[in-house]
């Protein structure tokens, strides 16, 4: 059996928002972070900004991650953030155009000592441990990952996560696992953890990338999107964990569990922003399963995505229970018309969350 490792939920934006942390953690995942937020709205006490890193005491490690490419905004943010976070983590790994423009995320890449400089300054002024994620460098022949995170060894980070791509590949290609083997092998002397990221999709992708590596930890994205049973799936068949589940074996089962309580934890946390990602959410949680290709319009057509809840609560349950073998279930289907119904009645229009400032 392979040593057990800690299994991280990826940052992701429009994803791993509070509900969503905490719903993955009791699927499984050890370490979670908040998606990544700009350190300028926060440093200009952006009220959107700082709801994005709200957490809760069930959170443990609260792990805030930041990016931004202004230095002194970089600092003041992480000071400010350590003072309730375990860790922050510095987001190097970021393609999007928006970001990589104002050279943050992945674009910081292209200038090691800047990098360097900057995670320097930010290790000094917080008072929590600070952590990076970064890609293998800005292109295919400008790889520099085993420069600067050994370099960020050297200066004190408390761990390195790697997504095996570089920036001008985005998400295309495969990630190159054999080149985080080279990160972990740098970095050895310094016993500082690498994390792997890239690729992971089942125990198997996991054990396989895991042998391949040898990094202190794997970290997955995407196959967690709607799936978050993935974490206990995978360490269940690794044989590193015997405990019961909360689900039957059924991947129908696991998702109507996982769905119920995701909507759970929305109400407890009971803020708006909390039910932001309700849509993206309820749409994830029915891709690939049968029949959800035809409930996801009446879905999409519920305006207040707060009601989502309960028809998708509905289908879930007939599906896993076998009802239906679709789960396109009248009775889901009826009830999601007549919420929209009802909301087209009332002149409701798409409901936005709000935010207190
Ligand atoms: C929708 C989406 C949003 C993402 N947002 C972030 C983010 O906020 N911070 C970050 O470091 N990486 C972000 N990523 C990258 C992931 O954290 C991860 O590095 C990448 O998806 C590769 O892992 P995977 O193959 O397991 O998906 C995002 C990825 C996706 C698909």
């Amino acid at each position: 059996m392979l040593a057990p490792v800690p299994l991280f939920l990826a940052p992701m934006a429009g994803v791993t928002d509070l509900a969503y942390r905490l719903l993955a953690r009791e699927c499984g995942a050890d370490v979670t972070a908040t998606e990544f937020t700009a350190a300028s709205g926060l440093s200009r006490d952006n009220a959107k900004s700082w709801a994005k890193v709200e957490t809760d005491p069930r959170e443990n490690p609260f792990i805030p991650q930041i990016f931004g490419g202004i230095e002194n905004e970089m600092v003041e943010t992480v000071r400010h953030l350590s003072e309730s976070a375990d860790v922050v983590d510095l987001n190097f790994g970021c393609p999007a155009p928006k970001v990589t423009k104002t050279c943050a995320g992945a674009a910081m890449m292209a200038e090691p000592d800047s990098l360097v400089e900057m995670v320097k300054r930010c290790i000094e002024a917080s008072s929590s441990p600070v952590s990076v994620k970064m890609r293998l460098g800005t292109g295919s022949n400008s790889i520099n990952v085993l420069e600067i995170a050994e370099r960020c060894a050297q200066i004190g980070v408390l761990r390195v996560c790697v997504h095996g791509r570089t920036l001008s590949q985005k998400y295309r290609g495969e990630a190159d696992w054999d080149m985080i083997r080279q990160v972990v092998d740098t970095l050895e002397p310094y016993n500082v953890p690498v994390i792997a990221n890239g690729d992971i999709v089942d125990a198997k992708s996991a054990a396989r990338c895991l042998e391949v590596t040898g990094a202190s930890g794997l970290m997955i994205g995407r196959a967690a999107i709607g799936n978050p049973c993935i974490f206990a799936q995978i360490k269940s068949e690794l044989g590193w964990i015997d405990s019961d589940l909360p689900w039957k074996e059924s991947e129908a089962h696991a998702k109507y569990w996982a769905w119920n309580r995701y909507v759970e934890l929305v109400d407890e946390i009971g803020s708006d922003y909390a039910a932001r990602n309700m849509k993206q959410h309820a749409i994830s949680f029915t891709k690939g399963l049968p029949g959800g290709k035809e409930l996801r319009p009446f879905l999409h057509a519920i305006k207040d995505f707060r009601k989502l809840g309960e028809p998708l609560n509905l289908a879930f349950e007939a599906y896993s229970n076998r009802v239906h073998n679709t789960l396109a279930s009248p009775d889901a289907i009826e009830m999601a018309k007549a919420i929209s119904a009802a909301e087209i009645e009332a002149g409701i229009k798409k409901w936005r969350p709000t935010v207190k400032s």
